[in-house]
């Protein structure tokens, strides 16, 4: 079968090749790369990639579209119950398809055990609240534990063994290696049917290995590639991102104008995702979940449990 990239003019073989050793596997996401990720990560030209990147959005026929238009398009999307009510209040719902939420807390705070509980959450049918589908987890952290999540779904009366024949498990060992893995997540997002990816967590490797003010801008610029691509990805498939972020102090600090580098990552990461969440410990396994910044959820605050059921209401 010949290579649909291959049916833009300019493309050939050793072309469409490379656009895929990139994570470009389609006409729809080559529409929707920057032309300067093409040159600056393979040998082809600026003026070669410009001819094949227009004529690809040529061929998805995007440009406008009304508000209206858009509102219809976005009643299709799935949203996806994370099996605490308190947290679905949080989302108006859940989390949605070509959206992406952060979790920001420190440690212990459940970030890992909510990805855990959607997981399980996300592979259930839309009727049963989920998004139909298998999910994606990047594990950065070596934090992935398969024990947990049966605990999990055994305690919510579900069949272990099929939940985590259900869950695609991606280990990257160095912030390159995250990269690599999220090109190459393009072509398993259609294969498998992801309908969720996580990344669990999105920052540590960029936080260990660039140290010191020099490193900074190419970090940040690193990272904002890795976002916008996650972005994509959401978006081309029309599945859920859920990220992790490492903090430390409580988010005064940072939110309310204070500097630092807390969370994590900072504002490109803020910039990147659709809703971001702040976790913070309460009395002993009780949580309180703050939505900090959404574009259509206002400022509210709900607490949860860390539990044998993963999270659940107090
Ligand atoms: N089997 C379990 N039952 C109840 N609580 C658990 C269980 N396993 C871990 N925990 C609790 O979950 C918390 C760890 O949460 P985790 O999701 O790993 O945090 P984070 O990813 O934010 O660092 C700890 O407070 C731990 O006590
Ligand atoms: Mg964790």
């Amino acid at each position: 079968v010949k290579d649909p990239l291959e049916e833009l003019p300019g493309v050939g073989r050793v072309t469409a090749s490379k656009l895929r050793d990139i994570g470009v596997n389609s006409i729809d996401t080559l529409a929707m790369t920057p032309i300067h990720e093409i040159t600056s990560r393979t040998d082809i030209n600026y003026n070669d990639a410009m001819k094949f990147v227009l004529a690809a959005r040529e061929r998805m026929g995007w440009g406008f579209m009304t508000a209206k238009e858009l509102w219809e398009k976005r009643k299709t999307r799935l949203t996806c119950t994370t099996g605490c009510s308190q947290l679905d209040n949080l989302l108006e719902g859940g989390i949605r398809t070509q959206e992406m939420v952060e979790l920001i807390g420190e440690y212990g705070t459940g970030k890992t055990t909510i990805c855990f509980k959607l997981c399980i959450t996300g592979q259930q049918p839309p009727e049963k609240g989920g998004l139909g589908g298998s999910v994606l987890f990047f594990d950065t952290e070596g934090t992935f534990s398969p024990k947990r999540i049966r605990q999990i779904a055994e305690a919510m009366e579900l069949e272990a063994d099929p939940v985590l024949s259900g869950i695609i498990i991606s280990r990257a060992y160095t912030s390159d290696h995250q990269e690599f893995l999220l090109d190459h997540a393009f072509d398993l997002c259609e294969k498998e049917n992801v309908k969720l990816v996580i990344v669990d967590s999105v920052i540590a490797h960029y936080r260990s290995e660039y140290v010191g003010r020099e490193s900074l801008a190419e970090r940040q610029q690193r990272l904002n590639r890795y976002m916008h691509k996650l972005h994509r990805l959401s978006e081309i498939y029309d599945l859920a991102v859920v990220i992790t972020n490492q903090a430390q102090a409580s988010p005064q600090a940072w939110y309310l104008g204070g500097g630092g580098d807390n969370p994590a990552g900072g504002h490109i990461l803020g910039h990147a995702c659709t809703h971001r969440i702040f976790i913070r410990k309460s009395s002993g396994s009780k949580r309180v979940a703050k939505m900090l910044d959404s574009p259509y959820i206002p400022y509210r605050e709900c607490v949860f449990i860390v539990s044998e059921k993963g999270i659940e209401d107090p």
